[in-house]
């Protein structure tokens, strides 16, 4: 399949988009901790949203609590009947079909599903409880919190599908994929181990391209300056298939910690 060329397509700011952005009061977009005293604010990847939860959303709760990890977690690989199964981690799976549709088909490795967005996690406990699937648990937590508890060089591969573009240039500093972000996810994967990201937003596309391709302890798959194949192992996510809507175009970036 051919990659659609981050140079040469361009793609228009849809009203779609813009309503879906985050954009509400700074205060509220901010961790507080309190270190030595001092109090330290670290810019949020998301706006917490409320919205209800359906009934079997609110059902799944309670039937698929066990699938569901309070933290803090030392280390996510204990969690699994197979500690030694490869581990995925998956940062900000939306409703979480496409989790699900992968851990489905992958049982050979173990699945942590990170989120804040209360009906997304019911919604994927609802699915894979459904399922009956065992190598899959998912956190209601910041990723960025979860990471940091982790042993160094234990998780195999790290997914980022459609993660919030952040357009305006006042929040460019909230993009997950940034030179103060990717030390931490480098320490987290193994040698050998994939980061892998996806996005419909053009100029995330090349602002995460720029950045990938320029950080020391990572190796383009697909060569410096490319964008990956779209893999058929990657199912549809929710964002992605607006963005099409949208008539968006897709980009995949695969990169290996070296
Ligand atoms: C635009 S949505 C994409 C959802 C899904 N991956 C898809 O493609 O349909 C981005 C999601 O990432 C979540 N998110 C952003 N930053 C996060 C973080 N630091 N920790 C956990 N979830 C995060 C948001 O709550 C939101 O649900």
């Amino acid at each position: 399949m051919t990659q659609p060329s981050i140079q040469s397509e361009q793609q228009h700011l849809e009203p779609m988009q813009l309503a879906d952005q985050p954009d509400g009061n700074d205060q509220a977009e901010h961790a507080q901790d309190n270190k030595n005293g001092k109090e330290h604010r670290s810019v949020l990847t998301f706006m917490r949203r409320s919205s209800p939860l359906n009934t079997s959303q609110t059902q799944a709760l309670q039937d698929y609590q066990h699938l569901i990890v309070e933290g803090p977690v030392h280390d996510a690989r204990q969690l699994f009947k197979n500690p030694e199964h490869p581990l995925t981690v998956e940062i900000g799976f939306g409703m979480g079909r496409s989790l699900v549709l992968m851990a489905q088909a992958a049982p050979e490795r173990n699945f942590l599903g990170i989120e804040v967005h209360v009906p997304g996690i019911a919604q994927c406990v609802y699915e894979a409880g459904m399922a009956g699937l065992t190598n899959l648990r998912v956190m209601d937590a910041d990723a960025l919190e979860v990471l940091k508890g982790l042993p160094d060089g234990s998780i195999d591969r790290l997914q980022l599908y459609f993660p919030d573009p952040w357009q305006k240039k006042k929040h460019f500093k909230r993009r997950f994929v940034s030179h103060e972000r990717m030390p931490l996810v480098e320490q987290k994967l193994a040698k050998g181990g994939w980061f892998h990201a996806a996005t419909d937003w053009e100029h995330y596309a090349t602002w995460m391209l720029d950045v990938l391709d320029n950080r020391p302890a990572l190796k383009n798959v697909y060569g410096k300056g490319n964008a990956a194949p779209r893999p058929d192992w990657r199912p549809e996510t929710k964002f992605e298939r607006r963005g099409h809507e949208a008539g968006h175009g897709v980009w995949d970036f695969i990169f290996e910690k070296i």
